[in-house]
């Protein structure tokens, strides 16, 4: 799910979750059955409540009320929101403490409460909303009452949070009332005009329809939510300085500035995931989740310094916790905002408070890693120190720098221009985004330096590979602008390679003797770069090409079995197929493990840019060959069809490049859970049976991949692009 927990938030923590939940441990349900108003236009099962801030006209008492901002009355009917406020403290607390503890008991007591809600035909609650916020003699309810039910965000993450624990049976029932409750939230007139809210309401609409979305695995929804962040939320809501407009010239500037904050946060925190990422996201004119975190955060430290007007209520409850600090902390890995964070109040009681803090419980918010995080980051930082002294010891050669493999028992270093060269450059950036440390960031923008040259060398197709994984990974975290540059212009070199006869980027120029115009599976890893080139430039001719590719490759590279060739040789006077074969596989019509790896990664990244579905069906077919034919460990022998059954050598980087493929399929794809538990165990095996002890291996963390076993080239050695995309996949497993 999302970002590794900082330690620090489990420290923050512990003691006021494990002190709710034995407080949890001791309630009842109560659910809206409970209570009724005699101003309620629904039924028993229909939740009811009334508009804050109206009030009794002072001419007569019979009048419609009036509306006096920011200023709660009273004498509402507050029953059916305290009982959903109860219901989301009690599953808030008792996953937080099922996480911590592991103890089962707190699954138990959650079932109760969340099968009287949402199951038992004589307590449950009726899955809509149309007599929330009522005002008398003007509306039986409203679609601002929408906005009410944001407590029920943390009883669907505290669900997730109990994972397999719960009773499956349940689970699907309660999925089920959360469906319905989404057909409401999306149809209803109500909602669809909380949805076009043009202040937090609209916020808080995109953030409880993702997480129910996200809870019932409503991908297209989910994906809705997103576009809906970029295009509408945050363009539309936040001034250039990072402010709300909208919510400062409320009665209640301070409180309704940090509630849309945090609700936009919770919206980055549950809709980030690998090639989606909202926390990074800015707008053209660089609106970004960051600059509305850094506009509050001084306020939020120093609330005396506050320069607008000071809310007319509720003024000295404001901030608590603030869950932009805590999701944002970790998300930028700030120590500063999380450290703020820490020190304030964590169990709010004001009831404004509670009401309007759309997330009381962060540790329910980060999904579970696969694997020790902390402890597989740490052995790879250590690994490639090793790798730096195996890089020092090694006798200088000019232009050859970037570690590859072990050969004869040597360390191997390459030049720019060799396709692996830009992984391991790839790598520091990763480790720097594992770790935050500057080391890594230093030592990532040295190796990526040398890269540059190969931005104008057009005599091969590997330019995604070599600019991508380098330059490309390092413009992510830092969206620099020379960096930009060089991708863009590596994509105008690579779209020389174009053929459009043939619909395809040529792949390579060696061999002559044995094709005329070559296109390899691989090939589609390239087309990142164009896809990105486009984004940054608005030029749509890399676009043009990079679909064009996929559209060629997906016709002519596979099989009726979605595995595919690894070479189809074209003719360029025809633009005809000549001849599919292999290269690196076991034979012509062999499935090459490493080919199919990069097939599903490649259709997946297609579908992240242009959404398309033909591309998400491409990559849940060849994930449905590859699924079918691991081995019980998970890490595919070189080639699935390779002869020699266990005798075979292993490929560990078709292993961490299909985990990595997968964890973004998961964010795709209706079979999302399935690919992501597949994912989650490719990484454990790879992460306890094929990683070398920290010192050996000359410092590359896998062992066991090969790179060209007909040719005996790299057969079960290390190799760099292994450690690349099991490091992408170490973070995807996070989200990241
Ligand atoms: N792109 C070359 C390989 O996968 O071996």
């Amino acid at each position: 799910m999302e970002p590794i927990i900082p330690i620090l938030l489990v420290a923050a923590l512990k003691k006021p979750v494990m002190a709710e939940a034995g407080w949890a441990m001791k309630q009842a349900p109560v659910t809206v059955t409970a209570s009724y108003s005699p101003r309620s236009a629904g039924g028993k099962h229909d939740f009811f409540s009334e508009g804050d801030y109206w009030w009794p006209n002072p001419v007569s008492a019979d009048s419609p009320y009036i509306q006096r901002d920011g200023e709660t009355n009273p004498e509402n009917f507050t029953a059916h929101r305290e009982a959903m406020i109860r219901l989301s403290r009690v599953v808030g607390a008792l996953g937080s403490a099922y996480r911590l503890t592991g103890d089962t008991k707190y699954v138990r007591q959650a079932m109760k409460h969340v099968r009287a809600w949402f199951v038992d035909t004589a307590t449950m609650m009726n899955p809509s909303l149309v007599y929330a916020q009522a005002i008398k003699g003007r509306a039986t309810g409203r679609g601002i009452g929408i906005i009410d039910t944001i407590q029920l965000m943390e009883v669907v993450e505290g669900l997730e949070t109990m994972g397999s624990a719960i009773d499956q049976d349940l689970l699907a029932r309660v999925k089920a009332w959360f469906s319905r409750y989404l057909v409401w939230l999306t149809t209803h007139p109500y909602g669809r005009d909380e949805m076009n809210a043009a202040n937090n309401h609209g916020t808080c609409w995109v953030m409880q329809v993702a997480a129910f979305a996200k809870f019932t695995g409503n991908v297209q929804l989910m994906e809705f939510c997103r576009q809906r962040y970029e295009n509408v939320l945050l363009p539309n809501q936040m001034a250039a300085d990072g402010s709300f407009p909208q919510e400062l010239r409320r009665t209640k500037p301070y409180g309704y500035s940090l509630f849309n904050l945090d609700a936009m946060a919770t919206i980055c925190q549950l809709l980030s995931g690998p090639g989606n990422d909202l926390w990074h996201y800015q707008t053209a004119d660089g609106k970004s989740i960051g600059k509305g975190i850094g506009f509050l955060y001084p306020y939020i430290a120093d609330k005396t310094k506050w320069p607008y007007k000071h809310d007319v209520m509720h003024w000295d409850e404001w901030p608590v916790a603030q869950p932009a600090l805590a999701f944002g902390g970790a998300a930028f890995g700030n120590a500063r905002w999380l450290d703020v964070w820490a020190r304030l109040d964590h169990q709010p009681s004001g009831n404004e408070v509670i009401r309007n803090l759309p997330v009381r419980h962060p540790l329910i918010w980060f999904g579970k890693p696969p694997v020790d995080i902390a402890k597989v980051t740490a052995d790879a930082e250590a690994q490639t120190k090793v790798l730096l002294d195996s890089i020092s010891a090694r006798p200088k050669e000019k232009g050859v720098f970037s570690p590859r493999t072990i050969e004869n028992g040597q360390l191997k270093l390459v030049a720019s221009k060799d396709w692996t060269s830009g992984f391991f450059p790839g790598e520091l950036w990763m480790l720097y985004r594992l770790t935050a440390k500057k080391e890594w960031e230093d030592l990532a923008r040295r190796y990526t330096a040398p890269m540059e040259v190969e931005k104008t060398n057009g005599g091969t197709h590997d330019m995604g590979f070599k600019i991508f994984c380098s330059y490309g990974t390092g413009w992510r975290l830092t969206r620099e602008a020379t960096y930009r540059d060089v991708i863009i212009e590596s994509a105008r070199t690579l779209s020389t390679r174009f053929n459009p006869k043939i619909g395809c980027i040529r792949s390579w120029d060696h061999h002559k003797e044995l094709w005329t115009y070559p296109v390899i599976i691989d090939n589609m890893m390239n087309l990142e770069l164009l896809f990105e080139a486009t984004r940054m430039t608005g030029d749509s001719s890399f676009y043009r090409i990079a679909v064009t590719h996929a559209n060629t490759t997906m016709k002519n590279h596979f099989r009726t079995d979605y595995s595919s060739y690894h070479v189809v040789d074209y003719d360029t006077v025809t633009g005809q197929v000549r001849r599919k074969m292999t290269w690196q596989g076991a034979n012509d019509s062999s499935a090459w493990a490493r080919g199919q790896a990069w097939g599903l990664y490649a259709y997946t990244m297609c579908y992240r840019y242009t959404k398309d579905r033909r591309y998400l069906s491409q990559a849940e077919h060849i994930a449905a060959f590859i699924l079918s034919h691991l081995p019980a460990d998970k890490v595919p022998y070189w080639d699935y069809n390779a002869p020699g059954g266990a005798s075979e050598p292993k490929d560990a980087s078709a292993a961490a490049i299909v985990a990595s493929g997968l964890y973004e399929l998961s964010g795709y794809s209706v079979r999302g859970a399935g690919y992501r538990s597949v994912a989650d165990a490719m990484l454990v095996s790879l992460t306890d049976h094929y990683r070398a002890p920290v010192g050996g291996n000359k410092g590359f963390i896998l062992l066991h991949s090969t790179g060209g076993k007909p040719s005996n080239s790299e057969v079960d050695v290390p190799l760099n692009y292994a450690d690349y995309y099991y490091l992408e996949a170490l973070l995807r497993s996070q989200n990241k």
